[in-house]
């Protein structure tokens, strides 16, 4: 099975402790660190903002992955970027038409900064056929985008099947990436299908023994 890296989502981490979670898992050889950030209005929970990824900005020798879960991502990406975003991802459901689509990834990559676009469990992952020689990564929800801890839906597996193919057969190099439900039986179908990054949250930080749970993941 190919190398998967795991990006450890902080939204179930214990954020009295934060500094020591990271550390948890810059420790395990976990090499991006997941932002789930979320408006109260695209997605129906409130996570956090930009200042949380600033008091943590060249603290950790991590990739930040930022994961924007809100209606205007436009409104708010210079703040991600300011705080030390290197992975920028926004959802495809947020936007209003393909030019702003166009035009918000091509902005954040001529900052420097990785574009991703995410899509909901619902919507057809052949939507971002017109983008994905533009883009960095894929982010594919295998839960509804709002909350961690869920289960995973079998559905997104088809559609990593699908990008993986596609970007063997078009020479592309974007990273797909799964996010939600991932556990030690779920990472192994999606590594089959072709991911590249599996976002885990609860999985590990609500784990008895996180050392152990990673080791479970190969
Ligand atoms: C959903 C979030 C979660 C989180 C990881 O909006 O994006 O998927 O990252 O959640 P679990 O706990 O399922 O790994
Ligand atoms: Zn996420």
């Amino acid at each position: 099975m190919k190398h998967v890296d795991i990006s450890i989502s902080i939204l179930n981490a214990n954020f009295l402790y934060l500094n020591e979670e990271i550390l948890k898992a810059e420790n395990l050889g976990i090499r991006y660190l997941h932002f789930d950030v979320m408006d109260g209005h695209f997605v129906p929970n409130i996570s956090f903002g930009a200042p949380v990824l600033e008091s943590i900005k060249g603290k950790f020798n991590l990739i930040n992955d930022v994961h924007l879960m809100i209606s205007d991502p436009k409104k708010y990406v210079d703040d991600f970027i300011k705080a030390g975003a290197n992975i920028i991802t926004f959802h495809y459901e947020a936007m209003k038409n393909e030019e702003d689509i166009f035009s918000l990834i091509k902005y954040i990559k001529e900052k420097g900064v990785k574009a991703g676009i995410s899509i909901k469990p619902k919507t057809n992952v052949k939507v971002l056929l017109p983008f994905l020689d533009l883009l960095d990564l894929i982010l594919v929800m295998s839960v509804e985008p709002g909350f961690g801890g869920q289960s995973f839906m079998d559905s997104s597996l088809d559609k990593i099947e699908f990008l993986s193919n596609y970007k063997k057969e078009n020479g592309l190099e974007y990273l797909i990436e799964v996010d939600g439900g991932i556990n030690n039986l779920t990472f192994k179908k999606c590594a089959l299908k072709g991911v590249d990054i599996c976002v885990i949250g609860s999985y590990l930080y609500k784990s008895e023994n996180m050392k152990e749970s990673f080791e479970a993941l190969s």
